[in-house]
């Protein structure tokens, strides 16, 4: 994972990945044919469902299956990816995506979602009982805290941008050039609130969970996210003239 953080940041130094506003009209034949948006992302979403919830479900060990600290756990994974691989493609209604990626995110989620679950239920151990307890619990917390604050922005931001394509679609925009200013909330400070929003998620429940799995699925998602809030936020300025100087990419006042 880690080695995939870093060739995914080196990738995107070099090219930009085609889906979104960053797909030019015309792309390589070798990206494959273009998937309708709600499709594309059920589609390379839906591996997170499956791969944990069959982990879970197939592990002797009962403890990830209840409230406990790995039932938690797997529940803030699950709650995420039933908002992201239900919820969300049945509201999106985004540009086409290139099947090449759609089959390269599957093969992603595959590997994250069983990764993340074959740890909660067959490695982790929060009952341990030694002095470490009190600096456990509140990581736990503390973690647990930044998903939700993480998920509130991220699902409300995304929101936000469904709502701008939706205007400005039937407002007679073209179906590929219906792009506007985000503003308010959270994208007055940054081009790109959803991926912040989806960073500080995983960021908490590494912090929350404590593991090295964990650990590499927030520095994969910043991998991934910051240099492509970076391409975004340079399409947005080239693309308004009064786009607000002040404005970050991803990082409110930092990046
Ligand atoms: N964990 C990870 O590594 C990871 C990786 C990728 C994505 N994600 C998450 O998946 C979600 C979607 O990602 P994304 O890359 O598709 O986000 P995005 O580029 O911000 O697009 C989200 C939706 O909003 C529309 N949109 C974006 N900017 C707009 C604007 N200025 N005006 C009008 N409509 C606009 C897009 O339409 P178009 O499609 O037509 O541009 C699309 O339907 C995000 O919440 C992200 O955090 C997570």
């Amino acid at each position: 994972m880690f080695i995939m953080a870093a060739l995914t940041a080196l990738g995107h130094l070099c090219t930009e990945a085609p889906f979104g506003k960053l797909r030019k009209e015309r792309i390589s034949p070798w990206w494959g044919p273009l998937l309708p948006a709600g499709i594309a992302w059920f589609l390379l979403e839906v591996p997170n469902l499956l791969g944990a919830l069959s982990v879970a479900l197939t592990c002797p060990r009962a403890d990830c299956r209840q409230l406990t600290v790995n039932g938690f756990l797997l529940m803030m994974f699950l709650i995420h990816y039933i908002n992201r691989s239900i919820v969300y493609p049945l509201r999106t209604r985004g540009r086409g995506t290139p099947l090449a990626i759609v089959l390269m995110a599957m093969g992603f989620c595959t590997y994250n979602s069983t990764m993340q679950a074959h740890h909660l239920c067959y490695v982790a151990r929060f009952d341990s009982g030694d002095g470490a307890a009190l600096l456990r619990l509140i990581l736990l917390v503390a973690g647990s805290l930044l998903f939700l604050i993480g998920f509130i922005i991220n699902v409300q931001s995304d929101a936000h941008l469904i709502n701008l394509r939706k205007a400005s679609t039937s407002a007679g925009g073209r179906p590929d050039d219906h792009y506007t200013m985000p503003t308010g909330a959270l994208f007055e400070y940054v081009s790109c609130a959803n991926y912040f929003g989806e960073s500080l998620e995983w960021s908490g429940y590494a912090l929350a969970a404590g593991s090295l799995p964990a650990l590499s699925f927030a520095v994969y998602t910043w991998s991934f996210l910051g240099p492509r809030a970076l391409q975004q936020h340079g399409w947005y300025r080239a693309k308004f003239d009064d786009y607000p100087k002040s404005r970050k990419a991803i990082i409110p006042w930092l990046l």
